[in-house]
Protein backbone atom coordinates (compact mmCIF):
# COMPACT_ATOMS: atom_id res chain seq x y z
CA UNK A 1 0.00 0.00 0.00
CA UNK A 2 3.34 3.07 0.87
CA UNK A 3 5.19 0.75 -1.70
CA UNK A 4 4.64 3.85 -3.97
CA UNK A 5 5.82 7.06 -2.08
CA UNK A 6 7.93 4.41 0.87
CA UNK A 7 11.75 3.05 0.26
CA UNK A 8 10.70 1.33 3.16
CA UNK A 9 8.73 1.38 6.32
CA UNK A 10 10.58 1.83 9.75
CA UNK A 11 7.89 1.23 12.26
CA UNK A 12 4.50 -0.81 11.42
CA UNK A 13 1.44 0.58 11.96
CA UNK A 14 0.59 -1.94 15.16
CA UNK A 15 4.23 -1.49 16.87
CA UNK A 16 3.25 2.28 16.98
CA UNK A 17 -0.30 1.68 18.45
CA UNK A 18 1.45 -0.81 20.93
CA UNK A 19 3.80 1.20 21.92
CA UNK A 20 1.26 4.00 22.32
CA UNK A 21 -0.66 1.97 24.62
CA UNK A 22 2.89 1.52 26.88
CA UNK A 23 2.85 4.87 26.82
CA UNK A 24 -0.40 5.70 28.50
CA UNK A 25 -0.45 2.88 30.83
CA UNK A 26 2.76 4.74 32.13
CA UNK A 27 1.60 7.98 31.84
CA UNK A 28 -1.89 6.59 33.54
CA UNK A 29 0.19 5.91 36.23
CA UNK A 30 2.89 8.80 36.65
CA UNK A 31 -0.18 10.83 36.60
CA UNK A 32 -2.85 10.01 39.18
CA UNK A 33 -4.31 12.63 41.16
CA UNK A 34 -2.48 15.26 38.92
CA UNK A 35 -4.65 18.00 37.00
CA UNK A 36 -3.38 16.42 33.61
CA UNK A 37 -3.05 18.77 30.35
CA UNK A 38 -1.92 17.35 27.09
CA UNK A 39 -0.42 19.89 24.60
CA UNK A 40 0.56 18.77 21.22
CA UNK A 41 2.76 20.42 19.14
CA UNK A 42 0.98 21.09 15.71
CA UNK A 43 0.82 19.73 12.86
CA UNK A 44 3.01 16.86 13.54
CA UNK A 45 2.01 15.65 16.91
CA UNK A 46 -1.54 15.41 16.06
CA UNK A 47 -2.01 11.64 15.36
CA UNK A 48 0.17 10.85 18.45
CA UNK A 49 -2.12 13.00 20.46
CA UNK A 50 -5.34 11.57 18.82
CA UNK A 51 -4.30 8.16 19.95
CA UNK A 52 -2.45 8.80 22.86
CA UNK A 53 -5.49 10.65 24.59
CA UNK A 54 -8.00 7.75 23.88
CA UNK A 55 -5.79 5.63 25.32
CA UNK A 56 -5.35 7.60 29.06
CA UNK A 57 -8.04 6.81 31.58
CA UNK A 58 -7.72 9.45 33.96
CA UNK A 59 -9.47 12.48 33.70
CA UNK A 60 -7.45 15.26 31.31
CA UNK A 61 -7.68 17.86 28.89
CA UNK A 62 -5.73 18.84 25.89
CA UNK A 63 -4.65 22.05 24.04
CA UNK A 64 -2.42 22.60 20.95
CA UNK A 65 -0.09 25.11 19.95
CA UNK A 66 1.59 25.84 16.57
CA UNK A 67 5.27 25.68 15.81
CA UNK A 68 6.77 25.61 12.37
CA UNK A 69 10.67 24.87 11.73
CA UNK A 70 10.75 22.60 8.52
CA UNK A 71 9.57 24.84 5.73
CA UNK A 72 10.49 22.26 2.71
CA UNK A 73 13.31 21.00 3.21
CA UNK A 74 14.20 17.97 4.58
CA UNK A 75 16.87 19.52 6.90
CA UNK A 76 15.80 21.91 9.80
CA UNK A 77 15.75 25.32 8.87
CA UNK A 78 17.34 26.86 11.94
CA UNK A 79 13.99 29.39 12.75
CA UNK A 80 11.09 28.04 15.01
CA UNK A 81 8.06 30.19 14.50
CA UNK A 82 5.29 30.05 16.73
CA UNK A 83 2.25 30.11 15.18
CA UNK A 84 -0.61 29.36 18.03
CA UNK A 85 -0.42 29.78 21.82
CA UNK A 86 -2.77 27.62 23.93
CA UNK A 87 -6.14 28.71 24.71
CA UNK A 88 -6.87 27.24 28.25
CA UNK A 89 -5.50 28.24 31.36
CA UNK A 90 -2.42 25.95 32.55
CA UNK A 91 -1.59 27.46 35.78
CA UNK A 92 -0.93 24.92 38.38
CA UNK A 93 -1.89 21.86 35.82
CA UNK A 94 0.71 19.27 35.16
CA UNK A 95 1.56 20.04 31.17
CA UNK A 96 3.10 16.71 28.97
CA UNK A 97 3.76 18.44 25.33
CA UNK A 98 3.39 16.02 23.12
CA UNK A 99 5.81 16.07 20.25
CA UNK A 100 6.37 14.01 17.09
CA UNK A 101 9.93 14.35 17.17
CA UNK A 102 13.40 15.45 18.77
CA UNK A 103 15.45 16.37 16.16
CA UNK A 104 17.64 19.58 16.70
CA UNK A 105 15.84 20.33 20.17
CA UNK A 106 14.69 23.90 18.64
CA UNK A 107 10.97 23.56 18.20
CA UNK A 108 11.06 22.00 21.78
CA UNK A 109 12.85 24.37 23.31
CA UNK A 110 11.25 27.01 21.83
CA UNK A 111 7.75 25.68 23.17
CA UNK A 112 8.83 25.07 26.30
CA UNK A 113 10.13 28.29 27.31
CA UNK A 114 6.37 29.84 25.94
CA UNK A 115 4.68 26.79 28.31
CA UNK A 116 6.64 27.70 30.99
CA UNK A 117 5.14 31.60 30.80
CA UNK A 118 1.74 30.16 31.17
CA UNK A 119 2.81 28.94 35.03
CA UNK A 120 2.25 24.94 35.33
CA UNK A 121 2.75 23.17 38.21
CA UNK A 122 5.39 20.53 36.03
CA UNK A 123 6.24 20.63 32.53
CA UNK A 124 7.63 17.30 30.84
CA UNK A 125 7.99 16.20 27.45
CA UNK A 126 6.57 13.09 25.79
CA UNK A 127 8.27 12.40 21.96
CA UNK A 128 7.49 9.67 19.78
CA UNK A 129 10.62 9.40 17.79
CA UNK A 130 13.78 10.73 18.98
CA UNK A 131 17.11 10.88 16.39
CA UNK A 132 20.22 9.21 16.84
CA UNK A 133 22.48 12.73 16.52
CA UNK A 134 25.87 13.31 17.96
CA UNK A 135 25.18 17.03 18.79
CA UNK A 136 21.74 19.46 19.01
CA UNK A 137 21.44 23.02 19.13
CA UNK A 138 19.35 22.13 22.70
CA UNK A 139 19.70 19.17 24.79
CA UNK A 140 15.99 18.81 25.86
CA UNK A 141 15.15 16.48 28.73
CA UNK A 142 12.17 13.95 27.30
CA UNK A 143 10.44 11.98 29.99
CA UNK A 144 8.79 9.50 27.58
CA UNK A 145 10.02 8.44 24.36
CA UNK A 146 8.25 5.79 22.08
CA UNK A 147 11.39 4.87 19.79
CA UNK A 148 15.05 5.87 19.21
CA UNK A 149 15.81 5.91 15.67
CA UNK A 150 18.57 6.53 13.44
CA UNK A 151 18.96 10.62 11.76
CA UNK A 152 17.26 9.92 8.71
CA UNK A 153 14.22 11.53 7.41
CA UNK A 154 10.93 9.84 7.86
CA UNK A 155 7.71 10.43 7.11
CA UNK A 156 4.26 9.18 8.63
CA UNK A 157 1.73 9.58 11.46
CA UNK A 158 1.83 12.77 11.36
CA UNK A 159 5.32 13.45 9.95
CA UNK A 160 5.48 15.57 6.40
CA UNK A 161 7.50 16.19 3.79
CA UNK A 162 6.18 19.64 2.08
CA UNK A 163 2.95 18.95 3.96
CA UNK A 164 2.57 15.42 2.76
CA UNK A 165 2.62 11.93 4.15
CA UNK A 166 1.15 13.10 7.57
CA UNK A 167 -1.86 10.32 6.80
CA UNK A 168 0.37 7.19 6.24
CA UNK A 169 -0.78 5.14 9.56
CA UNK A 170 2.96 3.49 9.92
CA UNK A 171 6.94 5.76 9.78
CA UNK A 172 9.18 5.38 6.67
CA UNK A 173 11.54 6.44 4.33
CA UNK A 174 10.58 8.55 1.37
CA UNK A 175 11.76 8.00 -1.74
CA UNK A 176 14.64 9.70 -3.42
CA UNK A 177 12.44 10.35 -6.33
CA UNK A 178 9.95 12.25 -4.37
CA UNK A 179 12.35 14.36 -2.90
CA UNK A 180 15.08 15.37 -5.64
P1 LIG B 1 13.65 20.32 15.65
O1 LIG B 1 13.17 21.69 16.00
O2 LIG B 1 14.84 20.34 14.74
O3 LIG B 1 13.85 19.40 16.83
O4 LIG B 1 12.57 19.66 14.73
C1 LIG B 1 11.38 19.37 15.19
C2 LIG B 1 10.33 19.45 14.12
O5 LIG B 1 10.87 19.28 12.80
C3 LIG B 1 9.39 18.32 14.35
O6 LIG B 1 8.32 18.74 15.12
C4 LIG B 1 9.00 17.91 12.96
O7 LIG B 1 7.83 18.60 12.58
C5 LIG B 1 10.14 18.32 12.08
N1 LIG B 1 11.02 17.17 11.77
C6 LIG B 1 12.20 16.83 12.33
N2 LIG B 1 12.70 15.70 11.79
C7 LIG B 1 11.80 15.30 10.87
C8 LIG B 1 11.73 14.17 9.96
O8 LIG B 1 12.58 13.29 9.91
N3 LIG B 1 10.64 14.13 9.16
C9 LIG B 1 9.65 15.07 9.18
N4 LIG B 1 9.68 16.12 10.01
C10 LIG B 1 10.73 16.24 10.84
MG1 LIG C 1 7.00 19.37 9.86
Amino acid sequence: MFSDVLEYVLISEEDIQKRVEELASRINRDYKGKDLVLICILKGGVMFLSDLTRKISLPHSFDMVGAESYGSQVVSSGHVMITKDVDISLENKDVLLIEDIYDSGRTLKVVKDLIQVHSPASLHICALLWKEKEKRAHNVPIKYIGFKIPDLFVVGYGLDFNEKFRNLPCIGILKKALYT
